[in-house]
């Protein structure tokens, strides 16, 4: 059995897509919904297309694809969308994202299609929501900006991954720095947005004097957010490839982050996250109680009791398969979920627990008792380990992870993964290291 240590790597959503297996038979997504709170959801809409591929990124995505695709993914995008709006008509969303891949790697009129067509289905205006556009240095163009200024996008999210040119060679990721900076005065100048940067540390070969020089050099653009990435060598990307392995010195870089950041006025929203108070908007989504519809091939969607997706893969030649196959489905496809996982009362607890002790603001046992009144959270397995190794603390209403337990958050979810799910994600792990598509 996969210990916490190896699962880490899946932490970040609950139960990861990897555990996800066919629907047999396939679910209507109008049934999926059907019964279920769909006044407060979240809309993810994926573009699975880069420029290049980085070293570490084994996210659903292509690069240079051909011009046709991109189009005809884009055309397929909104028959999903119109068909999904017709199979949840009272969909009602509290934030929009759209991320990948690089979203902005559609160029300006692509990307005016389809803010148009969001807005046309869900009959909700981007400016009056909480919108996310993730970017990268060499698509943050103006005119690409220009639309998303123009729809009132609200906050642009960029990858950086490091402002040192040496360190984004050793990712597998070469960047001119110069071209970063000029993508952020790009950003600033295009509109009011609140500004993500993302960096990335872990790589045996980062310095701590290199890692605080991104750091400074970030600050210095006084982002409203700034997102820290541990490094994960996954399976089959760039990296792995090479043989390259994480090493401990990945905590003392993140210690030294933390610390910094903190000093400069930023609050710790989760291990990856710190965010300026000031620039703190009130949400009303909450990711471990409401729903989301993932749109795109490679995004997920999130029914209280069903998960589901399209097959995702990481292999060039698997990807585009997959893509090809996806922007050949016909109008009746997309009323089906065909690929996907049934969550037991069980597994909607395990998910509710672990993704808001994953945030700082931790776990509300009010809540939880709102959302599941027969549950008593004492029985869960794991949270004594938790207590017990200085990781987890109880501070009145709420069960919060120490500033050790934060630091060791990709180990706290495994720590609370059910049988099934550790032996779903064995499984598929020992399958892709065998080259098998997922
Ligand atoms: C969709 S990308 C961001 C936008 C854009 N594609 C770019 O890279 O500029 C999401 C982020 O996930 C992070 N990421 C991806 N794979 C990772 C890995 N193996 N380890 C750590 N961080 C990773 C990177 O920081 C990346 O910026
Ligand atoms: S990090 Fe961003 S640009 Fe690089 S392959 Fe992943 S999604 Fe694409």
């Amino acid at each position: 059995m996969m210990d916490a240590a190896e699962l880490s790597a899946y932490a970040y959503s609950y139960p990861h897509k990897s555990s996800y297996g066919p629907l047999q038979p396939p679910i209507r997504i109008a049934d999926a919904w059907s019964g279920g709170d769909v006044s407060n959801l979240s809309l993810y809409i994926h573009i699975p297309f880069c420029e290049m591929r980085c070293g570490f990124c084994n996210l659903f995505t292509r690069s240079q694809p051909e011009e046709d695709l991109v189009e005809r993914y884009l055309d397929t995008l909104l028959t999903q969308m119109k068909v999904v709006r017709a199979s949840v008509p009272k969909a009602s969303f509290a934030q929009f994202a759209v991320g990948g891949g690089t979203p902005t790697f559609l160029e300006a009129g692509q990307l005016e299609r389809l803010f148009e067509a969001i807005e046309t289905n869900t009959g909700q205006q981007v400016s009056r929501m909480p919108t996310s556009v993730e970017t990268s240095p060499t698509t943050a163009t103006i005119d690409r900006l220009a639309i998303l200024a123009h729809f009132g996008v609200q906050r642009i999210s960029l990858g950086v991954q490091s402002f040192s040119e040496a360190e984004t060679r050793l990712f597998g990721r070469p960047q001119n720095p110069r071209d970063v900076h000029s993508a952020i005065e790009t950003i600033r100048q295009a509109g009011a947005f609140d500004l993500n940067l993302d960096l990335i540390y872990g790589h045996p070969e980062q310095s701590r004097e290199s890692w605080q020089y991104s750091l400074q050099q970030a600050l210095q653009h006084e982002p409203e957010e700034l997102y820290l990435y541990p490094l994960y060598i996954r399976p089959q990307t760039g990296l792995a490839k090479a043989g390259l392995a994480a090493t401990q010195h990945r905590s003392d870089l993140y210690r030294e982050a933390r610390d910094l950041l903190t000093v400069s006025g930023y609050e710790q929203i989760s291990l990856r996250c710190f965010r300026r108070p000031q620039d703190q908007k009130p949400t009303v989504y909450a990711c471990q109680r409401d729903g989301m519809i993932g749109l795109g091939c490679g995004a997920r969607s999130y029914t209280r009791k069903l998960h589901y997706a399209t097959r995702f893969a990481v292999t060039q030649p698997s990807v585009h398969a997959i893509l090809r196959e996806w922007t050949e489905q016909t109008e009746r496809d997309f009323e089906f979920a065909t690929h996907g996982l049934w969550l037991s009362e069980d597994e909607q607890i395990r998910r509710y627990v672990i993704l808001s002790l994953l945030q700082a603001e931790g776990l509300s046992r009010r809540e939880l008792a709102a959302q599941f009144p027969d549950f008593s959270l004492e029985s869960l397995e794991g949270l004594d380990e938790l207590r017990n190794r200085g990781w987890l603390t109880t501070d009145d209403d709420r069960e919060v992870l120490t500033p050790l337990g934060l630091e060791h958050s990709d180990e706290v979810g495994p720590m609370l993964y059910s049988p099934t799910v550790r032996d779903r994600l064995r499984e598929f792990t020992a399958l892709h290291a065998q080259g098998a598509p997922a």
